[in-house]
This record gives structure tokens, C-alpha cells and sequence, in this order.
């Protein structure tokens, strides 16, 4: 039996046992008699007897075991030209000093604390801080509006909001502070507090009375020690993008976190202390989260912090520099990513000159990673390029291929096979299982691992509704797919109104109640229409008000004004079509699915509901047209 079989053959023989020997891999307070608490919650507690401080297991016990010399975080920022490094000690003197910043301000266990950062080191500094705490974090991306800022600050009631005064986007200043201050204003929730980093590239102004200077806080406070909190005690909110225009606030509790990232860190990745992994992504995602923050901190890595974009800054040879510069292991990016660099540098020439000897594997995730750029990738770099799937709401990979197993062959366009701990199912609409090969909709059979959420902040009836009720035993992924003969599970798409636009997780729903909002919009649809780069970008059709008589293109233009303002630059909403109406089933359901088909000039049936079938001609005739 191979390393992959055997530890999914000892975790499915004895889960219990097979949690708590990965339970070791963390210091706890007090440690866990038990790994899963059955009867509590949807589906069980993990680890729920145990008490621990994720901050502690980050920082302190590897600096208590004589690592505190080793480099932590390395930041490069090509967009600004520079590069910091903290080594374990130097990043717990500045997280203990934050924390106390934040407890002489009133912050303590359980108090929310809302970052709205760029990929600076304070942004993973004030994340820590939190934890250390025991006070729950929720990072907002930046590349979101004030109103998704606002809605978020309502939904987690923040007692601080720390922020920057800017973040820098190739060509463009990304002005946070005034975006932060429309969003206070805008919120019914009034945080008590504001910290704000001023960078040298744009000096805000602070609010008297409730703004302060983030590094003046800092510097003049005493270091604060760990707050021991309870395993289920939730380390932070991270909302993410569902059905509808309310955000929904995936709760990460510590104790079933620590542990899973830890294991996933040797066993996902194949890396051990010392070893530097480089996640280009944001810690405004999960994966920014997992594996900028704290996967690599809790296993004694060294973790790259990436300030840039694959291309532009100041060209496509940026990550292959990096990994040869800091000595980088394992690079985790998007596939939206790599096809960008793969346009702008088909060849490879960007490669030349540097020495790629340490790099032995890149991962991807975060949307379906076509074949082809996974050969392309993995041709050029001479390394296994590692398709996994995972999403916001497990925390780490649902499946992969394991190098700390042995990584298994490789099948290009599958994400590989389930990770110990994930039991996954295809299902049909009735719930049943279906045989390999057959396509329907991916499952987990429960509990879910730790790490994986077990409600929704303050919505636990939304959690059962959106996620168990559909197929009752089972946790629906919302992600239809199928399992192959050998096991692999490969990942179509999403089955609801997600798109994933340049790996960033957005809802069409969501964008369909901004183009409502329009005075002079009668009703609209949005659907992801493939792109090359991105994988998919959001396309609108809108039909006008009776009356209604206004140019096309200046319809469009506010349309586009609007989703941007509203949700914010993130959306990529850039494309939208006046028509004259909709297509609908006889009941009045707009047929999305058919309209996406269109849009992709990929074969479609009339459905037989469909009242006038002349209507999608109408929808074809609009997609094709450049010009508005
Ligand atoms: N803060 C503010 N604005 C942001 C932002 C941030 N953190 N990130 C992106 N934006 C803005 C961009 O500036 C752009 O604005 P614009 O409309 O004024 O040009 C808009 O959001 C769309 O950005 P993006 O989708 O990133 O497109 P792009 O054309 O600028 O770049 C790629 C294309 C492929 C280079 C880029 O999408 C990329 O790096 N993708 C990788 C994403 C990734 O790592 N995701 C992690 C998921 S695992
Ligand atoms: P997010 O929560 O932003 O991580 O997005 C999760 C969604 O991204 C999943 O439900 C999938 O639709 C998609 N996704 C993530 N990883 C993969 C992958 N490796 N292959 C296919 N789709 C993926």
C-alpha cells in the first residue's frame, strides 16, 4: 500500500485516533481528551475539552525551542522596491506589542477586530495581535467597495477597525482610508477605534478621536502574552461571497484550525520547519489565511509575502526571481495566474538567470486549473505542478496529491483525491450516491474535518439551510464534479451563483441586486461568461424600464460605475447588454444556465418551458455585439 493509501486507510480505520495523533503536532494549554465531540453542534465539536493559543503556536514555542533566530515572514514588494525580513523573535516582539496596543484600547477575547490592509507585514502582525488575544479577526480585501466594507462591519460588530492608509495597485493608489471612512459612515455599527498605517505613499488624515497612528500605537505599548482560549473559540470571520447580496461569515475555530494546518503543512505540501513556501495570494482570501499566515508560522516555516501581481511589477519573471532570491520550496498560486504569465512569457525567458535548484513543486487552487497551463507550467519549470481543491469554508484542501505521502501520479484536469479526513461523495438530486465516473454534485460526508466550519457568524439556521439541509448527512460543496475509476475527483464548477473571476470568489446574485438598484432597470440577469486569462468574468444583461429610451451605451456606463462602487474594482464588471427581455421558464425563472451558454458559444437546447424560443436568438444577437 503507498503513503497515500495507508494514512487514508488508518484515518478512515480510527478517525478518532487518527485526529488526536495530529493533535500532537500542537502546544496546548490543555490538551484535547477527545477529537471529536459527538452531539454538539451540526455534526460534532472537535477537540472541544482542549484550551490553547493559536499566536503562541505560531511565535512563541518555536522561539521557546530555540528558533527564534529563523526568518518568519520575508515581505517583498516589487510595486514599491522594497523587501523587510522578521525572523520568529523579531515578529512576536512587534504581534506582543500590538496585542498590548489593542488591550490597553479595550480589546479582549471574543471582541471582533476588522483588518483592511494591504499585503503589508502589519496586515499579518495585526492578525496575530488578534489571536494572541483571544479576539476574533476578519480580514476585508481590499479590492472590495465601502458598502461590502460596511456590510461587514455590521455583520461582526467590530470594536476596531485597523487599516492602511493606502494600498498600491500597478498605475494606482488604492485609497483606504477614505474607502474606510465612507464605510464607518455608512455602517450602523460604529467601531470604538481606528489604527491606521501610514505609508509613505500616501499620508491620510486621521479622524481626532478615533483614528491613531498603527506603528505609534504599537511601538509605545508593552508586550502583551498569549491569551489561552478554548478550541472552539473562534479565531477569526472570514465572509465570503454566496447566493445573495448579504456576505456570508465563515467562523474558523482555533483549536480544529491549528491542528489541521499544521498536519496539511507536512502532508498537503511535503514541507518541515525551516523550509520557505511563497503563497501568491492575498490575506484578504483563505488561502492568503492558510498559507501566507498561519499554515507555514504553525509548522516553523519561513513564508514569503508577496506585494505585487505576476505580471507588471514589473514583469512576468517576478515569481521565478522570488523563489530564487529567498530559496523558495513549494510556490502556491492561482491558475488565473500562471495563464497570465504564460501569455505575456510563453517561452520562458524570464526564467533564465535564475536558479530554481530549491523550488521542488507548485501548487494551485482557487479555480479549475485547465491542462493545458498545468503542463504549460509544469514543462517549463521542470516540477509537478499540484492541482487541489478546496474553499473558504474548509480552510485547507478537500483534495490534492500529497508529496509528504509520497504524491501520487498526477492527472491534469482533476484535483486529485481526497485528503484523510475528507470523505467525499458524488450525489445525484435525490441524494443518492452515484458510481464513478457519473457526474453530480460533490459531497463531504459528516463530520467535516476540523478547520472546516461548523456555523455561520450569528446565521446558524443560513449554515444548516445553504450547506446540510439539501442532502441531510452530507455537506454539499455547491461545486458539481465527478470521481474517476482511480479516484480522482475532478471539479466542473459551481451549481450556484458563484463565479470565480481571476480566482476571486464572486456572486452573480449578489451583482444582480446592484444592477436592480438602477432606476431604469426593469430586471437583469448576470452570468460568467470563460475568459482566457481570468477564467471567467461576469456579463450582464439588463432589460430597461417601459419609457425608458436612453442610449445603450450610457446605460452600460453607469452599470459598470455602479457594480464597482458597490461591490468594488474586484467584480471585473466591465461588460454588460441592453435587451429587450429575458429568457424565462413559463414560472417566471430566468434561464441563467442557457444564457451562459450563449454567452460561451457552446451548444445549447431550447428548453421546452421557454415561451418564445425567438427570444434567444435576441440574447445571441446582443453577446455578439463588440460595441455598445
Ligand atoms: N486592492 C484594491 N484593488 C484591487 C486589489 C486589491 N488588493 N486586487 C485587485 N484589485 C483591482 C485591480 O486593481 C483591478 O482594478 P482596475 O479595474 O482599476 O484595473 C480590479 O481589481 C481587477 O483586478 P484583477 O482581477 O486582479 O485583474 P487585473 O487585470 O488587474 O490582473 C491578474 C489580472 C491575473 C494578473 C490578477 O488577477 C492576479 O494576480 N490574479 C491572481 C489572483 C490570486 O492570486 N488569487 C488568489 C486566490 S487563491
Ligand atoms: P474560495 O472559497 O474562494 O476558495 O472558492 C472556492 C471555490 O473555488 C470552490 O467551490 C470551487 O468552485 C473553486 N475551486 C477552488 N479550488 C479549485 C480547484 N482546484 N479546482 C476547481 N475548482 C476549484
Amino acid at each position: 500500500m503507498d503513503g497515500y493509501e495507508a494514512a487514508r486507510a488508518a484515518w478512515a480505520a480510527d478517525p478518532e485516533g487518527w485526529w488526536l495523533e495530529a493533535a500532537r503536532g500542537i502546544s496546548w494549554h490543555r490538551a484535547p481528551s477527545r477529537a471529536l465531540f459527538e452531539g454538539r453542534g451540526p455534526f460534532g465539536q472537535w477537540f472541544a475539552d482542549g484550551w490553547l493559543n493559536t499566536c503562541h503556536n505560531a511565535l512563541d514555542r518555536h522561539i521557546e525551542a530555540g528558533f527564534g533566530d529563523r526568518l518568519a515572514l520575508i515581505h517583498d514588494s516589487p510595486i514599491t522596491g522594497t523587501k523587510a525580513r522578521f525572523t520568529y523573535a523579531a515578529l512576536r516582539e512587534k504581534v506582543a506589542k500590538l496585542a498590548g496596543a489593542l488591550a490597553v484600547r479595550g480589546v479582549g477575547k471574543g471582541d471582533r477586530v476588522v483588518i483592511y490592509m494591504p499585503m503589508v507585514p502589519e496586515a499579518v502582525m495585526a492578525m496575530l495581535a488578534c489571536a494572541r488575544l483571544g479576539a476574533i479577526h476578519s480580514v476585508v480585501f481590499g479590492g472590495f467597495a465601502a458598502p461590502e466594507l460596511a456590510a461587514r462591519i455590521d455583520d461582526a460588530e467590530p470594536v476596531a477597525v485597523l487599516t492602511a492608509s493606502c494600498g498600491l495597485e500597478p498605475g494606482r493608489i488604492v485609497h483606504y482610508k477614505p474607502l474606510l471612512d465612507a464605510a464607518i459612515a455608512q455602517a450602523r455599527h460604529k467601531p470604538r477605534f481606528c489604527l491606521v498605517l501610514q505609508r509613505e505613499q500616501e499620508r491620510a488624515s486621521l479622524t481626532p478621536g478615533r483614528d491613531e497612528d498603527f506603528l505609534s500605537a504599537m511601538e509605545g505599548a508593552a508586550p502583551h502574552p498569549c491569551v489561552p482560549v478554548e478550541a472552539t473559540h473562534p479565531l477569526y470571520i472570514l465572509y465570503t461571497s454566496g447566493t445573495t447580496g448579504k456576505p456570508k461569515g465563515i467562523v474558523r475555530e482555533n483549536g480544529g484550525h491549528a491542528v489541521a494546518l499544521h498536519r496539511s503543512i507536512g502532508m498537503v505540501y511535503g514541507l518541515s520547519p525551516g523550509d520557505v513556501m511563497f503563497t501568491a495570494s492575498d490575506v484578504g482570501w483563505v488561502v492568503g489565511h492558510s498559507y501566507i499566515v498561519y499554515g507555514p508560522l504553525l509548522a516553523g516555516l519561513t513564508s514569503i509575502l508577496f506585494e505585487g501581481k505576476p505580471v507588471g511589477t514589473p514583469d512576468a519573471g517576478t515569481y521565478w526571481r522570488i523563489c530564487a532570491e529567498h530559496g523558495v520550496k513549494v510556490l502556491f498560486t492561482a491558475p488565473t495566474a500562471l495563464r497570465a504569465i504564460k501569455k505575456e512569457d510563453p517561452e520562458g525567458r524570464l526564467l533564465q538567470g535564475h536558479d530554481l535548484s530549491r523550488l521542488e513543486a507548485m501548487f494551485v487552487a482557487g479555480e479549475r486549473c485547465d491542462p493545458d497551463t498545468a503542463q504549460w507550467a509544469a514543462r517549463l519549470l521542470g516540477r509537478p505542478v499540484i492541482d487541489h481543491w478546496w474553499q473558504t469554508e474548509t480552510g485547507w484542501a478537500i483534495t490534492g496529491a500529497f508529496r509528504g505521502l509520497g504524491l501520487f501520479p498526477l492527472r491534469p484536469g482533476s484535483g486529485g483525491k481526497p485528503s484523510p479526513g475528507f470523505d467525499v461523495v458524488v450525489l445525484d438530486a435525490a441524494g443518492r450516491e452515484v458510481p464513478r465516473g457519473v457526474m453530480g454534485q460533490l459531497a463531504i460526508r459528516l463530520p467535516l474535518p476540523p478547520s472546516c466550519l461548523n456555523t455561520l457568524w450569528r446565521a446558524p439556521e443560513r449554515f444548516h439551510q445553504g450547506y446540510l439541509a439539501t442532502f441531510p448527512g452530507f455537506y454539499d460543496t455547491a461545486d458539481a464534479g465527478m470521481i474517476d475509476e482511480e479516484g480522482y475527483v475532478h471539479i466542473m464548477g459551481r451549481t450556484d451563483d458563484v463565479i470565480n473571476v481571476a480566482g476571486h470568489r464572486l456572486s452573480t446574485g449578489e451583482m444582480e441586486e446592484v444592477l436592480a438598484g438602477h432606476p431604469d432597470v426593469a430586471e437583469c440577469a448576470v452570468v460568467g461568461r470563460a475568459d482566457p486569462i481570468k477564467g471567467q468574468v461576469p456579463v450582464g444583461l439588463v432589460v430597461l424600464k417601459a419609457g425608458v429610451n436612453r442610449p445603450e451605451q450610457e446605460v452600460v456606463a453607469e452599470l459598470i460605475t455602479r457594480v464597482r462602487e458597490h461591490i468594488g474594482p474586484v467584480a471585473a464588471f466591465r461588460e454588460a447588454r441592453v435587451v429587450p427581455r429575458l429568457p424565462k421558464t413559463r414560472s417566471g425563472k430566468i434561464l441563467r444556465g442557457t444564457i451562459r451558454k450563449i454567452a460561451d458559444g457552446e451548444p445549447y437546447a431550447v428548453p421546452p418551458t421557454i415561451d418564445d424560443p425567438a427570444i434567444l436568438q435576441e440574447i445571441a444577437q446582443a453577446l455578439a455585439r463588440t460595441e455598445v
